[in-house]
């Protein structure tokens, strides 16, 4: 094949990185909460009842922000289930995935949870089935000190200090006909924009994030963002999108084309940002949430989603082969590639439900689209840098034109991290990385690949897609000449002038 030249400049900067676009997903749905990282009966649960190998592995993830409790769920939730002792906690039906809820996780549980991994929280309120003031009740709950009616019941839950939740969703998904209390652009703005105030009075140090289109499929796409944000705008920060992408038509050149349409995506959501800033003279510009992303397509109808009144049912558990992993690393390249207006974004989910990492009993198993976030995850701070490509493409089927080689790069101190997708499923690609004449020489260097497409790992066979070292990168006179094999991802370390 033909060299791809990729070059990077110092100056040429997009923003530096938001950590927070490293963040995850963890929903009361199918077995995330409940045998994913809560388990007391495990061998290999904590005094709190929490897996330690589950925890061990999610640490390796790096992970920022982590959103709580749902997803669909989080629209027939009400908190206050959740607190209290646990033999007085009501066991509830959940509508939304159609199963059991114990509430035997609840807010104090997941709580102590982020205090052990070190996480952002951010939680969605229940702007479905819920009221704004349920939601402003929450927030005083999490975040005033002791003294107030909800506060108090905090600390008589064994909790005296307030946990200074920043981070707050408007809902979820309410464009979506699928949504509990799902209601129109307008309806919803309405309930958004009185939750809004309630919690910010509650706390006016909160940062608030509206539901935006969660998927471009909708009629209601862009109408929907620009009614909610000239409504909402003034109270909220942030702005929500959701992503899931699949091979439906098993043709991995143009699955593997997809990231074209994220970037499109991420371009359209901004645009709106920006036209109802300019229409409304507002100084304050909204940023992007891109709370929910994946890949998410073979374990989407039946008893994948309808739990049929179980208690943690096998929901959604999509397994991840090789062409899975690239198009994951396509997402965290859109991300760094438009660090200027995403700042925040949330893999979905951490375990089990469409996630990296699987248990089976005591078991745990790494899918494929661990390798890459890992790799990028270490990599991650520092700001990122706008790429020019030259090289051999394709014309996709459904998304137009793209370049073999898909990159991203983050400039930290003293090292720049380069991140390299090979699209072709038959070749290998030379790829020369030029950075104004001044890499050193390559500190660190790793690759994900496998023998196929459709390559993935099980419980028998676990180590067919994984992170390896990767030796084929020299770098001479200033420059670093890649040799990719063909379906990889490559993130690479350098040192720099
Ligand atoms: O992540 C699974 C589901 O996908 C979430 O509950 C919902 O928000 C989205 O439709």
């Amino acid at each position: 094949m033909q060299t791809t030249k990729v070059t990077y400049q110092r100056e040429f900067t997009i923003a530096p990185l938001d950590p927070r676009v490293f963040g995850g997903f963890l929903e009361h749905m199918g077995r995330a909460v409940y045998e994913g990282v809560y388990d007391p009966q495990s061998a290999h649960a904590d005094e709190d009842g929490l897996r330690k190998d589950v925890m061990q592995a999610l640490q390796t993830m790096r992970y920022t922000a982590m959103r709580y409790p749902g997803g669909n769920f989080a629209s027939g939730y009400h908190w206050m289930d959740g607190v209290g002792p646990k033999e007085s906690r009501p066991v509830m039906r959940d509508l939304a995935w159609q199963s059991t809820e114990t509430n035997q996780f609840g807010t104090d549980e997941f709580m102590g949870l982020v205090a052990k991994m070190d996480w952002t929280p951010m939680f969605s309120v229940n702007l479905g089935t819920g009221t704004p003031e349920e939601a402003r009740n929450w927030v005083e709950y999490t975040n005033s000190p002791a003294g107030t009616r909800y506060s108090s019941l905090r600390a008589a839950n064994g909790h005296p200090e307030p946990y200074a939740i920043k981070l707050w969703c408007l809902g979820n998904e309410m464009d979506g006909p699928w949504q509990l209390g799902h209601i129109p652009a307008d309806q919803y703005a309405i309930r958004a924009q009185q939750a809004a105030k309630l919690m910010k009075d509650a706390d006016p140090s909160i940062e608030l994030v509206a539901c935006g289109s969660c998927t471009t499929r909708l009629p209601s796409y862009m109408e929907w963002d620009r009614t909610v944000l000239e409504y909402v705008g003034a109270y909220a920060e942030y702005v929500s999108l959701h992503r899931y992408v699949g091979n439906e038509d098993d043709d991995t050149p143009d699955y593997l084309a997809v990231t074209n349409s994220i970037d499109q995506q991420i371009e359209e959501m901004d645009a709106v940002c920006r036209f109802v800033q300019a229409k409304k003279h507002l100084k304050k510009r909204h940023y992007l949430c891109f709370d929910e992303w994946n890949v998410w397509y073979r374990a989407r109808h039946g008893d994948h989603v309808n739990g049929r009144g179980k208690f943690a049912p096998h929901l959604i558990e999509e397994e991840y082969n090789l062409e899975d992993a690239l198009v994951a690393a396509g997402f965290l390249n859109s991300f760094i590639r438009h660090a200027d207006s995403v700042k925040i974004a949330n893999i979905a989910q951490i375990v089990n439900v469409i996630a990296p990492i699987l248990t089976r009993g005591d078991e745990m198993l790494f899918q494929s689209i661990y390798y890459p976030f890992v790799m990028y995850a270490k990599r991650r701070d520092g700001m990122a840098l706008r790429p020019a490509v030259a090289g051999p493409g394709y014309e996709s089927k459904s998304y137009g034109y793209v370049n073999t080689i898909d990159t991203s790069a983050i400039l930290g101190e003293g090292e720049l991290h380069v991140f390299l997708t090979n699209r072709s499923e038959t070749e290998s690609a030379p790829v020369e990385v030029e950075f104004g004449g001044s890499l050193m020489g390559c500190k660190s260097a790793e690759v994900v690949s496998g023998p196929g497409p459709k390559a993935l790992n099980t419980y028998e066979n676990p180590n067919v897609v994984t992170s390896q070292a990767f030796k084929a990168v020299q770098v001479q006179d200033g420059k670093a000449l890649v040799q990719m094999p063909p379906l990889s991802v490559v993130a690479l370390t350098f040192q720099v002038k």
